[in-house]
């Protein structure tokens, strides 16, 4: 039997994602969806990349009320909300015994929670306290494509990273960027982003302890810009070594990377995690942001100097960044025994 599922803050920009990736799930029933007023969606755009269900104008949204969750057969919730809700609504969920996947940033540094992206640290899972119901997060949007990238490096021994981030409007929300602000326009600021790369890119890439997640050493430095693109955020990375590298090298790590073996068989999982370009005018958003159905990070330009390698990526902001991320999360957490 498919186990009862919700999503909240089901109209906005994540949450259209989520319904577009779990309405016809093996594993998880749409049992609920949920927004800060009851509603018909025949009056909220469809936002997403992924093709609008047959359905839409049909699906009706209510107003979110904790109890009705607790006090139902729903046992998994796909957050979607503001991080101000998110904060005290996930960790009542929880506490009632409801697990959660969770988008917004208001947990992703607490010891309890893990950021997870199952192809790279699936084993973060321990971290989660024996008898509790998960709450997992995902990653900030951003930072989730440049972790998928620097996974394959890892074992080289990573010394810094900069990356400059060129992010679509889509990553602020609906309605999000206010259209004379990003008309002819690109925005070289996005509050907070550049915090939140730095620290939780250490985070995913650290080591699961008995304390907790110890934190990667590397150091990590972040510009972002807000880009008038619809879906697809592209970086620019920069990553330093601790020792020479070849190209070829590096290349070969990008092409075999595959992930952990448990992420493998998870269904949102794509087969290729990542992508590897050889022309210089790919990856990019328009032509690239659904591959791998919107799972697969692209990468292009590769140049390596010494201990340095330079490349560029794209990621879909709102699936392997957001609702994707969280499904494939409740997916490992279900392989891993932890929904009941
Ligand atoms: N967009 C991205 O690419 C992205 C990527 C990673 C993480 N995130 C994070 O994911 C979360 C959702 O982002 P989003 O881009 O989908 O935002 P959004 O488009 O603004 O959607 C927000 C959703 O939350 C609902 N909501 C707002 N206040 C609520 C309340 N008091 N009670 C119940 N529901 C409420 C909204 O419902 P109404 O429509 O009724 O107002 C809407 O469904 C945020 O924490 C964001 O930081 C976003």
């Amino acid at each position: 039997m498919k186990i009862k599922s919700a999503i909240l803050g089901a109209s906005g920009t994540v949450g259209q994602n989520f319904i577009a990736m779990l309405s016809a799930h093996p594993w998880f029933e749409l049992a609920g969806l949920f927004a800060s007023k009851d509603r018909n969606f025949s009056g909220i755009p469809w936002l997403s990349p992924f093709e609008e269900p047959s359905n839409y104008s049909q699906l009706r949204v209510e107003k979110f009320n904790i109890e009705s969750i607790i006090n139902s057969e729903i046992r998994v919730v796909f957050s979607a909300l503001p991080a101000g809700i998110a904060s005290e609504v996930e960790l009542e969920l929880q506490k009632h015994g409801v697990a959660v996947f969770t988008n917004a940033s208001a947990h992703r540094m607490d010891l309890n929670v893990p950021i997870i992206i199952p192809e790279i640290n699936a084993d973060h899972i321990s971290c989660i306290p024996a008898g509790t119901a998960p709450l997992i997060a995902n990653s900030n949007c951003t930072t989730s494509g440049l972790v998928m990238t620097l996974a394959p490096l890892k074992d080289i021994g990573i010394k810094s990273v900069k990356v400059s981030t060129y992010q679509s409007i889509s990553g602020a929300g609906y309605p999000g960027v206010a259209s004379l602000d990003i008309t002819n326009n690109i925005l070289p600021n996005i509050e907070g982003e550049e915090i939140k790369i730095e620290r939780e890119t250490k985070k995913i890439m650290g080591m699961a302890g008995s304390g907790g997640i110890i934190p990667h050493e590397m150091d990590v430095f972040a510009n972002t810009f807000r880009v008038g693109v619809t879906h697809g955020h592209m970086e620019s990375v920069f990553v330093e070594f601790d020792e020479e590298i070849s190209t070829q090298d590096v290349l070969s790590r990008f092409v075999e990377w595959r992930g952990t073996t448990i992420s493998r068989d998870l269904p949102s999982t794509p087969d290729s995690p990542l992508i590897v370009h050889q022309n210089p005018m790919r990856p990019q958003p328009k032509l690239d942001v659904m591959a791998g159905r919107g799972m697969s990070v692209g990468i292009g330009s590769i140049k390596v100097k010494r201990n340095v390698v330079s490349y560029k990526l794209l990621v879909n902001n709102v699936v392997r960044g957001a609702a994707g991320g969280s499904v494939q999360n409740a997916e490992l957490a279900y392989k891993a025994g932890l929904l009941k």
